[in-house]
């Protein structure tokens, strides 16, 4: 008999013996036995160690193993009264048929892995299992997700199903919940979890955590896998056992159980097979870059051709998905005509009344036979502000044309109205709920989605699914930090995952708006993990607010590059959010925050000034991409571009204002062009003041989201904190812009440039192509003004810089002015200074209650001289 910390196995593979927790469980072929806890001692070894010999003889002829058996206790069963509808339908999902062995593993196993194709019910019934099997009896079912909109959803599914209300089945999201002391099960997302360990390491409030979609390999899963990898282990030790389920597609599940550095032992996997059709792929045989326009003629000639079943388009961002939405109401009027919602799905609330959305169908539905199967559509007003692709739409639709390979498919012609809806995380999710009712009687079901119709959420009823390909990433550049977004092919994985949306009712079609060749040729089986690919500045500074000194060692199931590491610690050092690689109270204070740890200094300081709202406000601004246009949307003549062009830079000037505020520089920019734009949105004139000062909408109701999120967030964080965000902000006195100038550099203190002076440019070269040159303190080449900053009037010797981005020379983006006598003080880390108390002599000033002294020194790693200051 072999022996190990939990499981005992026979020779006799008749016979298994195994202790869980602290049962002793003896299963023979037919049979299970259950040892009473008492007889437990009788398995102990000489030593009194639990189980490490077993010296009886089991088996028919053998000595009876001198164990008393037991019964089986009956599990702890909670009753949950389901409606009988929903019964009916569980009971179709494959992983019903799986309910006692997965629960049998579960039980048995502190670890276990379930995989399944999307749709098996994973989601939604393992909660149910562990609900029913007593796991919420003391404590709370946890699961997470990684995307807000399957948290919201899937709680208010499964609330549903169980026939609970959200006071027991509830969701938490950063900024959003409804958990109540009756939560039994909680849905939330990975982050919101992960900031929980850091206030409880062990979890204490569950008794179960599932992670949900672990194959999408975001950061935060990634991570609460590793943490929980150590908490599992410390909660047995305290008698007090944590199960762990980590749910997942089949895909690449080795990164999970083959990892040494993750589970001593391989956890268990169990495989739900989904009930899923074959579903056929149509590969495009040209690849056409406009992938839009291929989608919305593919939708059309699906909807006007194609027998019945839903269409679900996958595109790559909420500004795509409400263009194309757009479009495709156009095209096909129904009550969606003039509704208010066509403008912008992410922020309008306008409620069409249901009464007129009815009447309105019945018109639609009463006027069908009449109306044209597609309609001849004007596509001009399509572009949207920030749609930089040329959607090249005014060719007109024309579906007489020779069609295109629609495979094996019975065409037929249809007038069905089409019922179109969006899919985005960032949707209200009563907007989010649509898509899983039936679309209205005689409506065709179109659903244009990011792809967080992937894997997270499945719609009902799709049969047609139209991918694009197309996913969007996040790049950076490893050692600057620089992201920017960008287009790119998805993975194979994520291709097929996307296909097998259309069986889910019956045998369905895929059609793929690229070639095979360049599904075959160009395409990642599997996407990079996250963690790969972004900053880990934050995560770094969360794991070491959770004491986790030896970030390198730690067990990801894919470790970040060193690089990344060595990175973020050296950034958060000079940010005064470590010291020595320990987490500083400035630095809790700073991972408090739901934004970077740069921005999340400067909203700190700023509470000690009374500046929170303008500090709210810029920081809003510097996390919304493309607040300020470059050029006009609209291309016109080179002249009339140059024309606009100058308008806006006279504009910005202005907004720049004079004397300190413009020494803010960029900033001050940002802050006007919020203030002035809220207040043109309160006359109701945001768009027109948008398109005349060159701004994008969107970012402007971007930065008024995240306003109302930083705002929250400081008033949780800090009771008692009464700020008022009020859209209209006025502009800061020269004294607050000062200080504000200050606040920019103790957030940005390792991005510190230099004018480069006359003197330091070489005889040979061209002096002239030097006047907004700059030193970057980490950047050998030099880098410039960018031609819209403000500071190109005053040329600051010293400013900070939001970020750098380089197309033909290297510029300097979000630029402020500092002083650098600042520097010793705000950035104090990134300076060698004189010993302040040897010479002068510190001196106590009585009038302040402090001690002074002079210091002098250097900064940074260029050693540029800092000039004598007085600091306390
Ligand atoms: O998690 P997994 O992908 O394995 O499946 P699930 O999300 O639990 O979904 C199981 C089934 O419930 C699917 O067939 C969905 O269509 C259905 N479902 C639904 O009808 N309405 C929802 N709000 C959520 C799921
Ligand atoms: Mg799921």
């Amino acid at each position: 008999i072999e022996i190990n910390e939990t499981r005992v196995e026979t020779k006799d593979e008749k016979i298994s013996i195994e202790i869980i927790n602290d049962d002793i469980h003896i299963e023979n072929k037919n049979e299970n036995v259950n040892v009473d806890k008492k007889d437990k001692d009788q398995l102990v070894d000489e030593n009194g160690k639990s189980c490490s010999k077993l010296k009886q003889e089991t088996g028919k002829d053998k000595k009876k193993p001198n164990l008393q058996v037991v019964e089986r206790k009956p599990a702890v069963f909670v009753q949950v009264n389901r409606k009988s509808t929903i019964q009916k339908a569980r009971l179709k999902l494959p992983i019903l048929a799986e309910e006692q062995q997965i629960m049998e593993t579960i039980n048995e196993n502190p670890v276990v892995i379930l995989a399944g194709e999307t749709g098996s019910g994973k989601t939604t019934q393992v909660p149910q299992f562990l609900y029913e099997a007593g796991y919420a009896l003391k404590k709370m079912i946890a699961i997470t997700e990684p995307r807000r909109v399957a948290a919201i959803s899937m709680s208010q599914r499964v609330a549903d199903e169980m026939n609970l209300t959200s006071k027991e089945v509830s969701y938490l999201i950063r900024f959003e919940g409804n958990v109540t002391d009756e939560t039994k099960i909680k849905f939330m997302t990975d982050g919101v979890l992960l900031k929980e360990v850091q206030s409880d390491f062990l979890l204490r409030k569950y008794s179960v955590v599932i992670l949900d979609e672990a194959h999408e390999r975001s950061v935060y899963t990634d991570i609460l896998i590793g943490l929980l990898s150590r908490i599992v282990p410390l909660r047995k030790k305290r008698g007090d056992p944590l199960k762990l389920i980590i749910m997942s597609a089949t895909l690449r599940l080795e990164d999970f159980t083959n990892n040494q550095r993750l589970f001593k032992i391989t956890p268990p996997v169990i495989k739900v097979d989904a009930r899923q059709f074959p579903v056929t792929i149509h590969f495009n045989k040209r690849t056409n870059e406009n992938y839009l326009k291929e989608a919305f003629n593919k939708a059309v000639k699906i909807h006007t051709k194609l027998p019945d079943g839903g269409i679900l388009i996958f595109v790559t961002g909420q500004q795509e998905v409400n263009t194309l939405v757009r479009k495709l109401r156009k095209a096909f009027p129904l009550r969606h005509k003039d509704n208010q919602s066509n403008k912008n799905e992410g922020d309008s609330d306008s409620e069409n009344s249901d009464k007129e959305i009815e009447d309105d169908l019945k018109q639609t539905l009463k006027r069908r036979k009449k109306v044209k199967p597609v309609p001849k559509i004007n596509l001009d007003d399509y572009s949207v502000p920030g749609d930089n692709e040329d959607l090249n739409l005014e060719e007109e639709i024309n579906t007489d044309s020779e069609d295109e390979d629609f495979g094996d498919v019975n065409i037929v012609s249809n007038n069905q109205p089409l019922w179109v809806l969006p899919l985005f995380s960032l949707l209200p999710s009563h907007k989010q709920a649509e898509v899983f009712k039936p679309p209205p009687e005689g409506c065709r079901l179109c659903i244009v989605s990011t792809n967080v119709a992937e894997t997270s959420l499945t719609i009902p009823n799709i049969k047609y699914v139209i991918d694009t390909g197309k996913t969007k990433v996040k790049l950076y550049d490893k050692v600057t930090g620089v992201t920017s977004y960008i287009v790119t092919w998805t993975s194979k994985a994520s291709a097929d995952q996307r296909a097998g949306r259309a069986g889910r009712l019956g045998p369905g079609h895929c059609y793929r708006l690229y070639s095979s060749a360049v599904f075959n040729d160009t395409f990642q089986e599997f996407s990079v993990p996250e963690i790969q690919q972004k900053p880990v500045d934050d995560l770094y500074l969360q794991m070491k607010c959770m004491n986790i000194d030896k970030v390198v060692n730690f067990p990801f199931p894919t470790v970040p590059d060193l690089l990344q590491l060595q990175t973020a610690d050296k950034r958060l050092e000079i940010l005064g959010a470590l010291k020595n690689s320990k987490v500083t109270p400035l630095g809790r204070a700073i991972s408090r925050f739901p934004v970077l740890p740069r921005f999340g200094k400067m909203l700190a300081l700023s509470h000690q000034q009374n500046l929170l709202p303008y500090t709210i406000c810029i920081v809003a601004a510097l996390s919304v991409q493309e607040v300020l246009l470059e050029t006009p949307i609209l291309q016109t003549n080179s002249q009339e571009v140059k024309n606009i062009r100058q308008k806006w830079a006279a504009i910005r000037r202005q907004w720049a204002g004079v004397g300190n505020s413009l020494l803010l520089g960029d900033p001050m920019v940002f802050l006007r062009a919020v203030g002035a734009a809220e207040y043109a949105n309160s006359e109701g004139s945001l768009e027109k003041f948008c398109l005349e000062n060159g701004l994008r909408q969107k970012a402007i109701t971007e930065i008024r989201k995240l306003r109302i999120q930083l705002t929250n967030e400081i008033k949780t964080n800090i009771p008692n904190s009464d700020i008022i965000v009020d859209p209209k902000l006025s502009p800061p006195s020269d004294i607050q812009a000062k200080l504000l100038r200050q606040i920019m550099l103790a957030g940005m203190g390792d991005q510190v440039a230099r004018k480069i002076m006359p003197e330091e440019i070489k005889e040979d070269q061209d002096k002239t192509k030097f006047k907004y040159a700059y030193h970057a303190n980490n950047i050998e080449e030099p880098v410039f003004l960018h031609q819209g900053s403000v500071l190109k009037k005053t040329l600051p010797e010293f400013v900070v810089y939001q970020e750098i981005y380089e197309t033909n020379k290297m510029y300097m983006r979000g630029v402020t002015a500092i002083e650098p006598e600042w520097l010793p003080i705000y950035v104090p880390n990134a300076c060698q200074l004189s010993t302040p108390l040897k010479d002068p002599e510190p001196k106590y000033d009585s009038q302040s209650d402090k001690i002074l002294c002079i210091v002098s020194g250097t900064f940074g790693s260029q050693a540029w001289p800092v000039p004598n200051v007085e600091i306390e």
